[in-house]
């Protein structure tokens, strides 16, 4: 059931690549709630043709532009705001990508270049796309700003890699903006920690089936669905969220409060 929460407002949606990403459930539903953006994405995933799938289904235009790349983000902005008819009131950053886990080099073994591609595009990015929307004065007074992230920026899991350490720089990241941007323009920016989910980002940390059940052995609700993430996401675009800002919040099922669960700790009792 739709409530338009989101009637009348503005927004960029990055890294929708197909339909098992959050950014595409996110997109579908604040479409629903009445939403108008552009959905924006690196150019190599434009190649995948998925996407205009999710543009023919939302009426979003595709505006390609890789994260890491200023001019691209800048030009982003610039032309969301103008086929919008106006700067935008949400945004949502859901790009993660390490060249050392998709290669399989672990934490102690990292390769430095790729750890700096990590690092430019799962957290500077955030950085680079709001400064791009700042330069181009394309952000609404009292909008709002989300970027996806994991528990793995509070606590160690091995198979994660260096994404851990670009998760941490990534909720810094929202916090210092948060900061600014509320000061000056009433903006509120948020990360949202989401449980482990089957996308493609997702599938592509070693054991990560292993650390899916885990997680949903380790969670009093479960695993939360992408679709309830996308549900968190549309409340923290919508009015209803005015107040909230610089925090990390978990959306989760409970996983990064549970110390021990029967269902995980039956594994290792003796008999
Ligand atoms: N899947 C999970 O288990 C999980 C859990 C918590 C947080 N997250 C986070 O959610 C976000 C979205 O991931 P997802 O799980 O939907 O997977 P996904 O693979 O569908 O999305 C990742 C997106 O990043 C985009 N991307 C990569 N490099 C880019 C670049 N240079 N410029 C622009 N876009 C680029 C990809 O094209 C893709 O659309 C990521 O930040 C991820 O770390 C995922």
């Amino acid at each position: 059931m739709a409530y338009g929460l989101l009637k009348g407002k503005r927004g960029v949606i990055s890294g929708a690549l197909n339909e098992q990403s959050i950014a595409w459930k996110v997109a579908a539903l604040a479409h629903e709630e009445g939403a108008r953006f552009v959905l924006t994405n690196a150019p190599v995933a434009m190649r995948m043709g998925e996407l205009d799938k999710l543009s023919g289904s939302t009426g979003a235009a595709v505006i390609p532009a890789d994260a890491t790349k200023d001019e691209d983000l800048e030009k982003l902005f610039a032309s969301a705001k103008e086929q919008l008819g106006g700067p935008v009131d949400f945004v949502l950053h859901s790009i993660g990508m390490s060249p050392n886990v998709r290669k399989g080099k672990t934490y102690n073994d990292l390769n430095y270049e790729w750890y700096k591609q990590t690092l430019d595009i799962s957290a500077m990015s955030f950085h680079r796309m709001i400064q791009a929307a700042v330069k181009q004065d394309a952000l609404a007074d009292g909008g709002s700003i989300v970027a996806l992230t994991y528990v793995a920026a509070q606590r160690v899991f091995p198979g994660y890699g260096d994404m851990a350490d670009a998760k941490a720089l990534l909720e810094s990241i929202g916090r210092s903006w948060g900061y600014h941007l509320g000061n000056s323009k009433k903006i509120r920016v948020n990360t949202v920690s989401q449980s482990p989910s089957m996308t493609t980002a997702g599938s592509g940390i070693k054991g990560f089936t292993g650390l899916f059940d885990f997680a949903e052995a380790m969670s009093p609700l479960g695993n939360a669905p992408t679709e309830d993430c996308a549900r968190y996401v549309i409340s923290l675009f919508s009015d209803l969220t005015r107040f909230v800002t610089m925090q990390n919040l978990y959306h989760d099922g409970g996983f990064s409060s549970t110390g021990a669960t029967p269902m995980v700790v039956d594994k290792f009792e003796r008999s």
